[in-house]
């Protein structure tokens, strides 16, 4: 049999960011660059501009050349995962028996949710936080109650331990649903704000279920903390997949990890859920877990680098707008109060992720950049743009000296 197709990246040493042109990245069919029209520079959804990781492009054509497109079986991506957390993270003993595929991470999140919370008890959020933890717990008939992030973008102790009571009060089964890292901020936490949450989780009976999904992108300065590892967390839930290091999302294929007293509530997780991963989708983040780790260390060199020059692009463009700079993630939440752009808030919940208002709908109308919009990541939103950074040097640099030009082009003339 032919051996493997040469490598997608076709080298394993080059910044997986700055492979793709413009125009080839145009070609292409997802969410990211079909939403909006060609002159729009794209920087919302959580996609990268990167070509796939040899490994598992690799993995891909392999399955395809033999036709291995059938039924997933075993526990290959959890023992993958296993061994990345054990390499990255220091995670020993990773409990690969009580673990399960899921399709996805926030249809993992559901499941979990619906395993350790009755409909109409409270999930609870620290706003701002990805929107569909809104929207997907909504749709599952659990009230979301938000304990914002305090003004540095961490977790508020006081704020999670009110949340907690109230949630507590309005069910008898609540839960926390923990973003780590946060999106949108890029706050990686740390392990005495974990041990703090699971205390306080433990204290107010609120089982907590950490999205884990961003673990793989902590920059340089920062050290992921998986909440499982964390004390007094035995009894949570982590989600988690290659799908936003390796930019898998299209590859449907999550893991639900279980604390060791969650694993009896891992086992009533219906039978119907571990269908519907796709086996070509556990193919190729197992072999992301596996083998793709060189080619995450060349992206998060090239997402530090980004994080730089986007400070610098910002100063230089956009010296009103500020932000904290991220420890993880390739998402930048740029505060724009200060540009002073009408930023009511569309009535009722949060949106959904594409809505456009206030400072996004300026920069995409006049700027002809698409930005997340701050306000459909709840409470301590509006006014805000999230910035996906995951895209090369040269179009981080276009889509930001246009922002600058659009905000120029509305000052009054002097005189
Ligand atoms: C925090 C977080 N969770 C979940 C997801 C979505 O993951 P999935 O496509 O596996 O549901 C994203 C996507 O950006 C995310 O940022």
């Amino acid at each position: 049999m032919a051996g493997p197709a040469p490598s997608a990246d076709g080298s394993a040493t080059r910044n997986p960011l700055t492979v793709l042109t413009l125009n080839e990245l145009r070609q292409r069919s997802s969410v990211k660059w079909r939403m909006h029209p060609p002159d729009v520079l794209p920087l919302w959804v959580a996609e990268q501009d990167v070509p796939l990781a040899a490994p598992v492009a690799d993995a891909l054509r392999r399955a395809i050349d033999l036709g291995d497109t059938g039924y997933s079986h075993g526990t290959a991506y959890a023992e993958a995962l296993g061994e990345f957390a054990d390499e990255r993270w220091g995670s020993h003993d990773f409990p690969v028996d009580h673990t399960t595929v899921v399709p996805d991470v926030m249809m993992g999140v559901v499941e979990v949710l619906r395993l350790v919370t009755d409909p109409g008890d409270a999930v609870v959020v620290c706003s701002p936080v990805y929107p569909p933890f809104y929207a997907f717990a909504g749709h599952a008939g659990r009230r979301v109650i938000e304990a914002p992030l305090g003004p540095d973008l961490r977790m508020d102790r006081a704020a999670l331990d009110e949340a907690f009571r109230r949630a507590r009060a309005c069910g008898s089964r609540p839960a926390f649903l923990l973003c780590n890292p946060h999106n949108p901020t890029g706050v990686v936490h740390r392990r005495d704000e974990l041990e703090a949450v699971a205390d306080l989780a433990r204290r107010h009976g609120v089982r907590v279920v950490s999205d884990e999904i961003h673990a793989p992108l902590v920059l340089p300065g920062a050290r992921f903390t998986p909440y499982l590892t964390v004390s007094g967390a035995e009894d949570a839930f982590a989600l988690t997949s290659a799908s936003k290091a390796w930019n898998l999302a299209g590859l449907k294929a999550a893991l639900a990890v279980a604390g060791p007293e969650a694993a009896a509530d891992l086992r009533r997780m219906p039978e119907e859920v571990g269908h519907g991963p796709s086996h070509l989708g556990v193919l190729a983040h197992t072999a992301a877990f596996r083998a793709g780790g060189p080619w995450l260390d060349l992206l998060l060199d090239g997402l530090d680098a980004n994080r730089t020059l986007l400070e610098t692009l910002l100063a230089k463009h956009l010296p009103a707008v500020t932000h904290h700079r991220p420890e993880g993630t390739y998402l930048a939440w740029l505060d724009c109060t200060r540009l002073g752009i009408a930023t009511e808030q569309p009535a009722g919940e949060p949106g959904v992720a594409s809505d456009v208002a206030g400072p996004a709908k300026m920069f995409l109308d006049d700027a002809r950049v698409a930005l997340s919009s701050g306000h459909v990541f709840g409470t301590g939103g509006a006014g805000f743009v999230r910035l996906n950074f995951a895209t090369s040097p040269a179009i981080l640099t276009e889509a930001v000296t246009r922002m600058g030009r659009a905000v120029d082009a509305r000052r009054p003339p002097v005189g």
